[in-house]
């Protein structure tokens, strides 16, 4: 196989990082066209790329650098249900479900259309109250137990969508630190509390023991032999002979393809506690909105294109300026949740040494993602990105109108998001070390016009597409995490201590209890 870092492309952008990469970015924007040529507007997005350090000449070579790597070719294959997770024989399908009906053909899962109604019918009932437990009372309190993919898009998004949200109130349990289910339980009556297992495997320890925590407080409360063949109980999962085999019947299982991987879930009927919290068309329009950046994407011109452009300006600062990681940081409360899952869906994604092929890479791949929300970032970890040795780029988001904030706290956060990104391009020179700025340093500003469910699911999207460009540039496969499997074995080891282990090893576990 012929590397990426082969390719004609690669090899002008080595050369332009000596020359190229040291150009200064207040200068670039003396030209009055970049502004035009860095910026795109699309599904309520506005993004602003031209404070990059990045010279007409290294765009040119990025844009080659996308055709020799042929992402355009990726990004149809995917869309058209080609088998693009290589390591796991499956393709994609989380652009074809958000389109409207669901893309399916026989490559894709046809359950997507019925699980979709089956949501429907859920949140309906449960938004109306017609969804009743056992005792005859409506449903009030809906506890989402769920971890990474199966519980940060849905949590995310149930953060980011507070001011829709008008239904039954949703929880989410994720962590097996007990203290948290406990916390919560104590708050709910199990009488009007409903349970969504949301596993695509339905094997997830994690998930399974604070689901066991939730049916023992069920039966105990509400005196049921079995809690997860009443109404209390639903399981979301790709696996429905493991939740069968738990004791939840069919009726009260929503199924989603195992060809939509667990980080892009969000949009899948693993989405069942959005469409219960803001209602299933305001769960439909964050689709409707992915589905605008899904078309742009596929369609739009290498060098107007939104997720390929973001993904350029990665590929540039990541692997010919040295930069190893990217902070997102959002300016809306709201929006704190989305680098965690931003985490999620760049790391688990990239954060890879092999090709798609099987070869070892020989050029980094994913970045590390990092982040939270402006101002309170700036008052914790800003003095590094404007005075650290190390530059790191940063992504900024804003929306222009907050319905929910007030007009003088709106402009106070806005203004501080435009200044930063001009402060650390612009940087300030003094004699005093301690007072000097270095500058120069690269950022993105995306502006929603609104946080709504149609702004929110182009938002995503963007950044889904963003990693998966950077993943057919460096040749990985996306779709896979055998990286998360070796921790799972280990620790099962340790539960039934059936392994040796070094010195450290044992030390810990004789101090922690875990080998009685
Ligand atoms: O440990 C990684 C992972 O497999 C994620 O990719 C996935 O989102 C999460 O665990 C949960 O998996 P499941 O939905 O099968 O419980």
């Amino acid at each position: 196989m012929t590397h990426t870092t082969s390719t004609q492309a690669w090899q002008r952008l080595t050369q332009f990082a000596a020359t190229d990469g040291t150009a200064i970015i207040n200068e670039l924007l003396t030209d009055p066209s970049r502004l035009q040529r860095f910026s795109v507007s699309v599904g309520g997005i506005y993004a602003d790329l031209s404070k990059q350090r990045i010279t007409d000449a290294v765009l040119s070579a990025l844009i080659n650098l996308a055709e020799e790597t042929d992402v355009r070719s990726a990004a149809a294959a995917m869309a058209d249900g080609a088998v693009v997770n290589t390591s796991e024989g499956r393709p994609a399908a989380h652009m074809a479900i958000r389109r409207d009906p669901p893309a399916l053909n026989e490559a894709f899962d046809t359950e997507v259309g019925s699980s979709f109604e089956r949501m429907a019918a859920i949140s309906d009932a449960m938004r109306l109250g017609s969804w009743q437990g056992v005792t005859g009372q409506a449903i009030t309190d809906v506890i989402n137990i769920g971890i990474g993919g199966s519980d940060l898009g849905p949590k995310m998004v149930c953060t980011a969508l507070r001011e829709f949200a008008d239904g039954p109130r949703c929880h989410f349990i994720a962590n097996v630190d007990g203290a948290e289910i406990n916390g919560l339980l104590r708050e709910l009556e199990p009488a009007t509390t409903a349970v969504i297992i949301s596993s695509k495997t339905f094997t997830t320890q994690e998930t399974l023991r604070n689901a066991e925590t939730a049916m023992a407080w069920l039966k105990q409360g509400l005196e049921l032999d079995n809690p997860a063949a009443t109404p209390h109980v639903i399981a979301v999962t790709a696996s429905p002979d493991n939740a069968m085999k738990y004791g939840v019947p069919a009726h009260q299982i929503v199924l989603f393809p195992t060809s939509i991987g667990g980080r892009y879930s969000l949009w899948s009927a693993i989405g069942l506690a959005i469409a219960i919290q803001i209602g299933f068309d305001h769960f439909r329009a964050l689709l409707a909105g992915a589905a605008t950046m899904d078309q742009h994407f596929l369609t739009a011109p290498l060098a107007q294109n939104m997720p390929v452009l973001m993904a350029l300006a990665g590929i540039w600062n990541h692997n010919f300026l040295g930069m190893d990681s990217q902070a997102v940081i959002p300016y809306c409360e709201r929006l704190r949740l989305f680098v965690d899952h931003l985490q999620q869906m760049d790391m688990e994604s990239n954060g890879k040494s092999a090709t798609a092929t099987g070869e070892t890479v020989n050029t980094d791949t994913g970045p590390i993602i990092w982040g939270q929300t402006g101002t309170n970032g700036q008052h914790a970890f800003f003095q590094l990105l404007h005075q650290g040795t190390r530059a790191t780029p940063v992504d900024f988001i804003g929306c222009i109108e907050d319905p929910l904030s007030h007009p003088e706290h709106h402009r106070l956060l806005l203004a501080n998001m435009v200044a930063q990104s001009e402060a650390l391009m612009l940087g300030r020179a003094s004699d005093d070390a301690h007072r000097h700025y270095p500058g120069n340093r690269p950022t993105t500003t995306l502006l929603l016009d609104r946080l709504d469910p149609a702004t929110l699911g182009a938002l995503v999207a963007l950044y889904e597409h963003k990693v998966f460009v950077q993943a057919a540039i460096w040749q990985i496969n996306p779709f896979d995490q055998w990286g998360v499997e070796l921790g799972k074995e280990l620790a099962t080891e340790i539960l039934t201590g059936d392994a040796e282990h070094d010195p450290s090893t044992t030390a810990l576990l004789e101090k922690t209890g875990l080998n009685s």
